[in-house]
């Protein structure tokens, strides 16, 4: 085993030097790995926390009125099971609902040699979570995921539920690390923070609770039976999942909420090249289909929305050093992703169903999604109408190109942009209101070869915009909501060559990764904005899927700012540990005073 030091790796970067840059297995390219024995080398005395960036919840500082185990597990060798599941009951000693806060805790504990996994967690088939594993080492390792799930508050009385986890593992002589998992549900009362300012203006990138949006009176999920979790996975872009669903005619809101993440082939879909790159060079690659995809949703065949997904990292992917002890953005809370379908309502309250549909444009194997309808009820009365204005189907604009050039270098660009608008009213006993939807993303995507196919470098930059205008009847502006996000993305893999001739497995791979989650909500007046933003530089060697030496430097900035409370925390982890970490809740000179 190399020793793990500065002057190490200088050495190691000289010998190889001088080995010309071929690999038995070209193209570079983004991969999953698995940290082997390397980590246990760094933290031989106690079990290492891990964590992922995130502002304080509100209810951080307050004790919650109850607290109510929704379960314990152990994800052992769980591969091709059904999820575990246990009938969720109601907490007893809280008082009824409105809540002002309901947070999820999730506390997981690991130790061994273990991939990265996936987790979906459910109430009664509803998302609550989509998380991922930290890598673990053979001393141990720790973690906690905390989210605001106040908007699922409508689920938390019923006790006709399961609770369900999925969470495929693999154990076995190799892979022997155990995913020790609680998940528990801690309930804030109102008069608990009556004393504090009303922070509940959240970002809702973690699938949060908004200020302008108490929770829905119903939440219906459009997911599978269940069997093998309820998502639905998907592995061809002709693929689409439906459930007919029939929404209460009483219905003045709905607004659904997208769960979604990428595995197999498309782990690191952003990255692919067309699939002419692949059948030119004659390479044994799955890994195709160009680099732009997008989550779609329709109804009866029509469509009504779609997303470009955040690009989640999982801790084995690209360099697993990066992601110790900080995982990368998103990795323990996914995003979900919101769209406004009250347009619809006038197709939707016809007392009959209607078929919400998912699918994901050039995915292939695999894509795991879900949603949840949120729907708000009109309660004076059960006679809601509805009527659907401008449903025209999206602009497009799609350009890509392709350059090869000499043998397995290349470059390939993708340039996409759509826009819709669409609008409706709803008659309900809040008046007869008009809402607007428009949505817009753009992408530019550059995967480019060279050196033969050992240096590969992926820019993306995705930026989308979503406005809500809801007007009365008499054209008075009622509700104006905007929410802008920016995805920009980094990744470079550069395979410095074999180590020996006759170990064809082992290289050297040199990765940079800076990556950022930039999101800007206003809904009137208040305005909330969170920077996200990681660097993250290193090389590891590699043999066969496992990391045998490395060095990783990771720097993140996080800073949240809304019209209560301002945070900012920066953290710079190398090799494994925390070398610099600041925090300030202090407002920058801007506010005012
Ligand atoms: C889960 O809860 C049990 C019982 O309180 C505790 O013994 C165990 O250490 C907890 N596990 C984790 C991963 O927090
Ligand atoms: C809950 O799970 C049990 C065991 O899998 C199953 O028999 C039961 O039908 C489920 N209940 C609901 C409401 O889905
Ligand atoms: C480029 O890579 C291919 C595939 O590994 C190899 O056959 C070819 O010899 C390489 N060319 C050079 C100039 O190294
Ligand atoms: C509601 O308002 C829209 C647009 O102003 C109008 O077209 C529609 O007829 C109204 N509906 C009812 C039931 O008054
Ligand atoms: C990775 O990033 C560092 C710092 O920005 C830079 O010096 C280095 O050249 C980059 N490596 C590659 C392979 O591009
Ligand atoms: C880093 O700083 C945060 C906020 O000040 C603190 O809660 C945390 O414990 C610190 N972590 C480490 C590993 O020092």
């Amino acid at each position: 085993m190399p020793e793990i030091n500065q002057n190490g790796a200088v050495k190691f970067f000289l010998t190889l030097a001088f080995l010309t840059a071929t690999t038995a297995s070209l193209p570079s390219s983004p991969d999953r790995f698995l940290k082997s024995a390397l980590t246990s080398l760094r933290s031989p005395y106690k079990p290492k926390k891990y964590e992922e960036l995130s502002q304080p919840l509100p209810s951080d500082q307050l004790t919650p009125s109850c607290s109510h185990v929704l379960l314990r597990h152990s994800f052992a060798n769980t591969i091709n099971a059904p999820p575990f599941t246990t009938p969720y009951t109601p907490p007893s000693g809280c008082t009824s609902p409105p809540w002002s806060y309901v947070v999820l805790d999730l506390r997981a504990t690991s130790s061994g040699d273990q991939y990265d996994r996936i987790s979906g967690l459910w109430l009664g088939g509803v998302e609550l979570l989509r998380t991922s594993t930290a890598e673990p080492n053979p001393t141990g390792i720790f973690w906690n995921v905390r989210k605001d799930v106040s908007r699922y508050s409508s689920l938390f009385m019923r006790s006709d539920l399961n609770v369900t986890m999925m969470l495929e593992n693999i154990v076995n002589d190799v892979y022997t690390g155990i995913y020790h998992i609680n998940v528990t549900l801690h309930f804030y009362e109102s008069n608990h923070i009556a004393s504090k300012p009303k922070i509940s203006s959240r970002v809702g990138v973690d699938g949060s609770q908004r200020s302008d949006q108490a929770p829905a009176d119903l939440i219906i999920p459009l997911c599978d039976e269940g069997n093998r979790g309820f998502w639905f996975m998907i592995e061809s872009p002709a693929e689409t999942h439906s459930k007919r669903i029939q929404i209460p005619s009483n219905t003045r809101r709905i607004v659904l909420e997208l769960y979604v993440s990428f595995h197999g082939n498309d782990e690191f879909w952003y990255s692919n090249p067309p699939n002419s790159y692949i059948t030119t060079n004659n390479l044994a690659t799955g890994r195709g289909n160009g680099a732009f995809r997008e989550v779609v949703v329709k109804i009866d065949g029509r469509y009504v929305g779609s997303e470009v997904p955040f690009p989640v990292i999982f801790t084995g992917g690209i360099n697993p050093l990066f992601w110790e002890p900080v995982v990368a953005i998103g990795a323990f809370n996914l995003p979900s992703y919101d769209m406004d379908l009250t347009p619809f309502l006038g197709l939707l309250l016809d007392g009959k169903s209607h078929e919400f549909a998912l699918g994901v444009n050039d995915g292939i194997s695999y894509w795991l999604v879900d949603a949840n309808l949120h729907l708000w009820l009109n309660h004076e009365s059960s006679n809601v109408e509805a009527g659907s204005g401008r449903c025209d189907s999206p602009s497009r604009h799609m350009v890509r190109r392709a350059k090869f050039e000499e043998e397995l270098d290349g470059s390939f660009r993708v340039e996409a942009e759509v826009h819709s608008e669409f609008d409706g009213w709803v008659k309900s006993s809040e008046g007869n209101l008009t809402t607007v939807v428009k949505s817009m993303f753009k992408v530019g995507n550059l995967v480019k070869f060279e050196q033969n196919g050992s240096y590969k470098r992926v820019e993306q930059s995705v930026k989308t915009k979503r406005v809500v205008e809801v007007t009365s009847e008499s054209g008075e502006p009622v509700k104006r909501v905007v929410q802008q996000r920016a995805y920009p993305l980094t990744v470079i893999t550069s395979t410095l060559g074999e180590l020996s001739a006759n170990d064809k497995d082992m290289y050297l791979l040199v990765t940079n990764v800076s990556h950022a989650l930039e999101e800007m909500y206003s809904s009137g007046e208040a305005l909330t904005e969170l920077y996200n933003r990681q660097d993250s530089e290193g090389w590891m060697q590699v043999e066969d899927h496992n990391v045998l030496a490395g060095e990783a430097t990771t720097r993140q900035s996080f800073s949240y700012v809304d019209e209560f409370s301002c945070y900012s925390r920066n953290i710079v982890a190398a090799n494994g540990e925390i070398t610099l970490n600041s925090s300030s809740d202090t407002c920058a000179s801007s506010s005012s005073s």
